[in-house]
């Protein structure tokens, strides 16, 4: 059975993922929401073991480094590869062609250690892989010449024993998982604030080489007003919208 899956985020009043807003008391008291709402006590996912996130989001995490390849590194063994982690948070990481330069087979976030899995491509090359294994980072192949999104989550869901995902952005990948009707929920933290920035990501953002503009309809489940004035809003995602003729 397909697994389920929440696209989970926090935003703007204006809909924004990043920019100078983020560097708020505001914004942080929704971050921290956020963030409860993923790992705290009681969350609304008990099932998942982890979130899903685009490459630009890991650019920004391994802060642009390159990885180190071996030109001449040995073959390694076809398929997937799960290195030995005691985490039981994952980060599952959108980097189809391989090119993320990750330090550490770990990303901390806030209080939560997640362990590092790459969702790769074909297009990865084997110097890349041997990157990962030497880096005790785990990784999971799914399509040829980019990512199969519906793959990769069985993967998941096989390697894993997960019957929930979350996928938190940014906003290229949430809506190319949309986009392939994979989501389920669209679960956002609307913090009260705006930066009115018009060149930063967007809860969910069209990239003509993956997606298209085509609207999508949601419904509401609930709201609810969180203590610092953020409120939490899940929707239910129905497909594509009505057009008016
Ligand atoms: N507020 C929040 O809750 C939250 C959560 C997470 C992230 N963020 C922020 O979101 C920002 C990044 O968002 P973003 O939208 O620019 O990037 P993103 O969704 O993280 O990554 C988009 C990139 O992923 C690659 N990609 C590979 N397969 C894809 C597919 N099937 N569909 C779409 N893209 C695919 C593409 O790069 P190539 O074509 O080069 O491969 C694409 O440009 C960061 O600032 C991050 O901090 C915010």
């Amino acid at each position: 059975m397909k697994p389920r899956l929440t696209v989970h985020m926090h935003t703007t009043l204006d809909g924004k993922i990043e920019g100078p807003h983020l560097f708020t008391r505001e914004s942080l008291a929704s971050q921290r929401h956020y963030y409860n709402l993923i790992v705290g006590e009681g969350s609304p996912f008990p099932g998942h073991r982890g979130w899903l996130a685009g490459t630009t989001t890991g650019d920004l995490a391994t802060q642009y480094k390159k990885p180190e390849l071996d030109p001449n590194a040995a073959e390694v063994p076809e398929g997937d590869f799960i290195a030995p982690h005691d985490e039981e948070i994952h980060h599952f990481s959108i980097d189809p062609r391989g090119r993320l330069g990750w330090e550490e087979n770990y990303l901390q976030y806030f209080d939560t250690r997640a362990h590092i899995v790459e969702l790769l491509s074909g297009q990865a090359s084997n110097s890349y892989k041997a990157f990962l294994r030497k880096r005790g980072i785990s990784y999971v192949v799914a399509g040829s010449d980019t990512l199969d999104l519906e793959l990769a989550l069985e993967k998941l869901q096989e390697h894993f024993g997960m019957e929930e995902f979350l996928l938190d952005g940014g906003g290229g990948v949430n809506w190319s998982f949309i986009k392939a009707g994979l989501v389920d929920e669209v679960s956002i933290v609307l913090s009260p604030v705006a930066d009115g920035a018009t060149d930063t990501a967007s809860l969910f953002d069209a990239n003509p080489k993956y997606n298209d503009t085509n609207p999508v309809a949601f419904t509401l489940i609930s709201h609810t007003v969180l203590d610092d004035g953020s409120l939490w809003l899940r929707y239910r995602v129905d497909g594509p919208a009505t057009p008016l003729n």
